[in-house]
């Protein structure tokens, strides 16, 4: 079976869970290595959860390094209201005993590109902080990628602000340097974000399963359910999922302009979305076509999370 090589930038997060579980555990992805960014909650604490998170897939060795503590121009806020105050729904989960790769992610990512000999995807679900700075600091290595995957952006509404989703806004400027840089890129965002979601019989049958990792699963999806009172998105898995199965979207190809400006609209994907165009300038004329996921395969989806965290 031919695997997809996938490296994962992550804020870990109980959504950042859900994908990191199914990333290391899914038979058709090899998970060349994750990198941490400060993002749903700060970056020490998105180590010691992404170390946890492994450890519960059972993963192997797969080197796990940090990144930015910070956006690039932004001070850091966090949506710990959401994903608990450790970040990770306060489980009471061991520490981790795994170390951490000594280099910084910039090189972990550079290094890992080189070293494969197929292509890779590189798949970041938090704020893009550190993936601006590998695309600044290494070009030539960026240039080998296959594509980039992201959550994040919005063709519609924002989440963080009525204008702008979670990730962009925590470091617009990072986004736009990923947007315009070439890589060809998906964005899995707000459109279809939502839409993959699990309940608490599902929650239920997973923890009764009992093996480490659909119980880790299903006490997460159980405390997020609490959280919020209702069923609850898979949210960054859903982009993982469109990294090896694109089939399980449909997408439109706009182009994506992202406002950096320090107005209502700082962290909006502006999409392009016009049947009739009257350009007063030549912005999104030259901004970058993007691949938007603007609908999934709601039940697919659920069903190949599902399927994966069980061992099914
Ligand atoms: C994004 O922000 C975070 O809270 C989630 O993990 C997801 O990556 C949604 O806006
Ligand atoms: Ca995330």
């Amino acid at each position: 079976m031919a695997k997809k090589n996938l490296i994962l930038d992550v804020d870990t997060g109980i959504d950042d869970a859900f994908a990191l579980l199914f990333a290391a555990r899914h038979p058709e992805i090899n998970l060349l290595g994750v990198t941490c960014v400060d993002g749903n909650t700060n970056l020490k604490q998105v180590v010691i959860n992404t170390l946890k998170v492994l450890d519960a897939a059972g993963a192997g060795d797969i080197p796990v390094s940090k990144g930015a503590t910070r956006p690039l121009i932004d001070e850091p806020r966090y949506a710990e209201h959401i994903h608990g105050s450790d970040g990770l729904g306060d489980l009471g989960t061991p520490l981790s005993t795994r170390a951490l790769d000594p280099r910084p992610a910039v090189e972990l990512i550079r290094d890992l590109i080189e070293a494969s000999s197929e292509p890779v995807t590189l798949v970041p679900l938090g704020p893009l902080t550190n993936i601006a700075l590998f695309l600044r600091a290494f070009p030539e290595t960026a240039a080998k990628l296959e594509r980039i995957v992201l959550m994040g952006g919005s063709a519609s509404s924002g989440n963080a602000t009525p204008a702008a989703e979670f990730n962009v806004w925590h470091d617009p400027e990072a986004a736009a340097i990923v947007f315009s840089s070439g890589v060809p890129i998906t964005m899995y965002g707000l459109d279809v974000f939502m839409e993959p979601r699990v309940n608490a019989a599902q929650a239920a049958a997973l923890v009764a399963e009992g093996n480490t990792c659909s119980s880790f699963a299903g006490r997460l999806i159980e405390h997020f359910i609490k959280q919020v009172g209702h069923e609850v998105t898979l949210g960054d898995y859903g982009a993982v999922a469109s990294a090896i199965k694109p089939e399980l979207s449909t997408y439109e190809t706009f182009k994506v302009v992202v406002d950096t400006t320090f107005g209502p609209g700082r962290g909006q994907t502006l999409c392009d979305r016009r049947a009739w165009k009257d350009d007063g300038d030549a912005t999104h004329v030259n901004a970058p076509a993007v691949k938007v996921a603007m609908q999934v395969d709601v039940p697919a989806m659920i069903n190949l999370w599902l399927e994966t965290i069980s061992g099914k």
